[in-house]
């Protein structure tokens, strides 16, 4: 196998984030504007680009996937991409294929996805008030949520809901939120809302909650114990002891992670973009179609991994934002 991949600032890179499409049948108000323009089908990898790609990543030290969008369920044909990366899991070279979603289509796909050997999925759910959902949301509704999350249970897949914390909107349900995910046996994550795209609509210091207040309530009602496990990713976890439960924090805001970060992302065009907070990216897919020798492609990764930089500059500071970034969440896939 090829040699794995460091970045200038001593990081291995081991995850992938790979966008898979633009689109996506909700329209979160933090994340698209009502009426977006999306990517010509024409611009995007191929199932097969899409496969060659990611493969060239498992071979370079890869080991963990995360299929994101838009929406990644409703790409055309995507179970068969899954399917496919199930060899690299089966050779030992991939050690988790997993995937970040809405939760709109797994009434659907959570068998096929358990039988491709997904182990845990990623839910975004940030109200259990039907009617606040369908605000938040635009699009969705709550009820085929709730039944596509059951689904992904029964089909044996573990489920993490992410809840984008909203000053004025779930400030209400940080504890029934929470209780839910204890009886339903779900991990919790609060994520602060990140200055991207131009919605519009919104002002951002207006909808953020830091994560620090949100703590802090948590303790006024439970015994919080810190736990040490990082997994390299952004999340900062405590355990209530009364539950059991174990809750995450993801607070690029008020605490930075870019230290230890181990990821890159792929937009479902073949951008490459090292930093979620950055607008440096490089095109792979010129080298990709360039030549059907993946030598060319591993030296365009490696190219730009040497570019990754050290961190994000967002910032939420008392006059307004910065680090803003034009580019939506869903580009990038979070
Ligand atoms: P793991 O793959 O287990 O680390 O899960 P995760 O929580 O990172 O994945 P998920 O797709 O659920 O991500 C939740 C959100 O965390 C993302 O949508 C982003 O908003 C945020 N996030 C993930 N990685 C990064 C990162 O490297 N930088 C920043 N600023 N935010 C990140
Ligand atoms: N800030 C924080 N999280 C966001 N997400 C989408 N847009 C934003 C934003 N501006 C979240 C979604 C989903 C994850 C992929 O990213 O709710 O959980
Ligand atoms: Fe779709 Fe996720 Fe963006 Fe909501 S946050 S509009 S579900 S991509």
């Amino acid at each position: 196998d090829a040699a794995p991949l460091i970045d200038p600032f001593a990081r291995a890179i081991s995850y992938l984030r790979v966008s898979v499409t633009d689109r996506c049948d909700f329209r979160c108000v933090y994340c698209m504007a009502e009426n977006m323009t999306f990517l010509p089908k024409a611009d995007l990898l191929t199932l097969e680009e899409l496969d060659r790609m990611c493969s060239a990543f498992v071979r370079m030290g890869v080991e963990k996937l995360r299929i994101t969008g838009g929406e990644p369920l409703v790409r055309k044909g995507i179970m068969s991409f899954f399917r496919a990366m199930t060899r690299h899991l089966q050779s030992g070279a991939l050690k988790e294929l997993t995937l970040t979603t809405n939760g709109s289509q797994l009434v659907k796909y959570a068998g096929e996805l358990a039988e491709c050997g997904v182990r845990r999925i990623n839910v975004s759910l940030d109200t259990l008030d039907a009617q606040k959902f369908a605000q938040i949301t635009r699009w969705g509704r709550l009820p085929q949520v709730l039944d596509g999350i059951a689904a992904a249970q029964a089909a044996g897949l573990r489920v993490k809901i992410n809840a984008v914390a909203l000053k004025g909107f779930n400030e209400d349900e940080q504890f029934s939120l929470t209780e839910w995910c204890a009886r339903e046996g779900h991990d919790l994550t609060w994520i602060e809302v990140m200055p991207m795209g131009d919605l519009g609509n919104e002002d951002r210091l207006d909808q953020y909650w830091s994560l620090r207040d949100l703590r802090a309530r948590y303790g006024e009602r439970y015994t919080l114990t810190d736990l040490a496990e990082r997994s390299g990713g952004p999340a900062r976890y405590v355990r209530l002891e009364e539950t059991g439960q174990k809750i995450g924090f993801i607070t690029p805001l008020t605490h930075n992670f870019c230290e230890s970060c181990n990821r890159v992302r792929l937009t479902c065009t073949g951008e490459l973009y090292m930093c979620l907070g950055q607008e440096d990216m490089a095109d792979l897919r010129a080298p990709l179609r360039a030549s059907a020798n993946d030598d060319v492609l591993e030296a365009a990764i490696r190219a730009a991994i040497a570019r990754k930089p050290k961190g994000h500059d967002f910032d939420y500071t008392r006059t307004g934002i910065a680090g803003q970034m034009s580019r939506h969440m869903s580009h990038t896939g979070g």
